[in-house]
């Protein structure tokens, strides 16, 4: 993204407020974000097995062909029970592609992902380092609500994959921000704990697109002492984003 997409840099101690990180905390020194613990690691895909119907190939369609494809999509289960599907919104050319888990109760209603509780925390990190969410593009491993929030199976993440597959493709990003455990697991093909994933920088498929770990904005809702590692791992998204590498 463009220098000047951003919105007005904020001082310091607006960076913390907008992330809801209590004043007395930035009177000390905010502590550089420690160099990467492990060489970048690479991942490749999700192994899981994509179930193929002979005629589903996803990866020539354009933006307004594959959102169709998804608003009407029946390959898993989640489909009778969604009230709509939540493909993604933004800057469909960001420099910063935001992937969470799956839809709640209420971007199933409205049909945007990331507008709950969690998504208004998510939305104020974001203008933290300066980006209002529309020059972000936001989307998720499933596209439709699991029952109850419940975490998405393997199949149905398996599912929704190749569309997520031609997202990344076509918003072709500078970096990808994992949000939350169940993001970091499918991208990352792993299943070590968030604690440990954080804090470095990995890439992503074969153009080795970078990727950047960060809690989850509901955890960070239950646990805001935490909210101070999320702000060290947007930092380090975002020098990634402006080339200074990790
Ligand atoms: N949590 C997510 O991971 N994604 C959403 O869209 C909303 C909540």
């Amino acid at each position: 993204m463009a220098e000047s997409h951003k919105v007005g840099v904020p001082s310091h101690g607006e960076y913390l407020r907008a992330m809801g990180i209590q004043q007395w905390l930035s009177r000390n020194r905010v502590p550089p974000v420690p160099a990467p613990a492990a060489p970048v690691e690479t991942a490749t895909g999700s192994g899981l097995p994509v179930p193929q119907t002979g005629d589903f190939d996803v990866s020539s369609l354009d933006w307004p062909d594959l959102e169709a494809r998804v608003s009407t999509c029946e390959r898993c289960a989640l489909h009778a029970t969604r009230n709509r599907t939540v493909f993604g919104s933004g800057d469909r050319s960001a420099d910063w592609l935001v992937i969470g888990e799956a839809p709640g109760e209420d971007e199933d209603r409205q049909g945007e992902p990331f507008v709950g509780c969690a998504g208004q925390l998510l939305t104020a990190m974001l203008q933290a380092i300066g980006y209002r969410r529309d020059q972000v593009y936001i989307t998720n491993i499933l596209k439709c609500r699991p029952p109850r929030n419940r975490d998405p199976l393997p199949a149905e993440a398996a599912c929704c994959r190749a569309y997520l597959e031609r997202q990344i493709e076509l918003v072709n990003p500078k970096l990808i921000l994992a949000v939350g455990r169940i993001a970091a697991h499918h991208l990352l093909e792993t299943d070590t704990a968030i604690g440990k994933l954080r804090g470095k920088v990995y890439h992503y498929g074969e153009d080795r697109i970078p990727l950047v770990v960060i809690y989850h904005p509901a955890y960070l809702l239950r646990s805001p002492q935490e909210k101070r590692k999320a702000w060290e791992d947007l930092q380090l998204a975002q020098r990634v984003v402006s080339g200074g590498g990790a």
